[in-house]
């Protein structure tokens, strides 16, 4: 099984437009036999990046809608046909109430995409494991974008998530993300147990993202 490093793009400017295909291009070259590289690009770049770069895509955020009347939905089965392997759901910037994050889990699962669902809390993530996804990111809101990392500043939930999701969904395995930005972060999460990191600005806003995840996944 190998280590999840998920490099969510977010909207930042140093990803607008083209830009995220060219850092996408850039990302799929590194290449570590320990680790699954992947990205979510911004969603109207989506389509873009999986078919023009050789880098793995999960959407940043996907709706439990099939086809038909559902006004700017993101759909499973479209990211599907579009090259797309997974999805980020309810991340904090974009939270959905627990119905909708189980019902879109089971359209993603139908659709053989991968799940990766934000929790803010462990009584969130105790919620969120009974419905089995393939991942549950644990991600406190206060050290999103911040420079503290979780996985130093909330050690011991970080062991507390691990065993709490292994009782509940033993196949799901847990992330650590918020504040990520160092290769011993990225250590310190696989010695709590997790099974990878999800990570955003120190990634996309480094001066060279390549060069900068060279240097985090040695
Ligand atoms: O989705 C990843 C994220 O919310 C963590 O952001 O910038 O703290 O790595 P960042």
């Amino acid at each position: 099984m190998k280590t999840l490093v998920l490099i969510n793009f977010k909207t930042y400017k140093e990803v607008s437009g083209e830009n995220a295909l060219a850092i996408a291009k850039k990302i799929a070259l590194v290449k570590r036999n320990k680790y699954q590289i992947v990205i979510a690009p911004p969603t109207l770049s989506l389509k873009e990046v999986c078919q023009k770069s050789k880098a793995r895509c999960f959407a940043q955020h996907v709706d439990y809608k099939d086809y038909g009347s559902n006004t700017g939905r993101v759909l499973p089965v479209e990211l599907k046909k579009i090259g797309c392997q997974g999805a980020i759901i309810n991340h904090s910037e974009h939270r959905l109430p627990l119905e909708i994050i189980k019902k879109t889990i089971m359209e993603c699962k139908k659709r053989k995409l991968i799940t990766v669902v934000c929790a803010t809390t462990l009584a969130k993530i105790k919620k969120i494991a009974q419905f089995k996804p393939d991942y549950i990111a644990y991600e406190p809101a206060g050290l999103i974008g911040g420079d503290i990392s979780v996985t130093k500043s909330k050690p011991e939930i970080i062991v507390k998530a691990v065993e709490t999701v292994k009782k509940i969904s033993p196949r799901t395995k847990v992330l650590a993300g918020a504040g990520v930005h160092s290769q011993e972060d990225l250590g310190q999460a696989l010695l709590l147990g997790c099974q990878g990191v999800l990570i955003a600005h120190a990634v996309v806003k480094a001066k060279d993202p390549k060069k900068f995840l060279e240097r985090m996944l040695i």
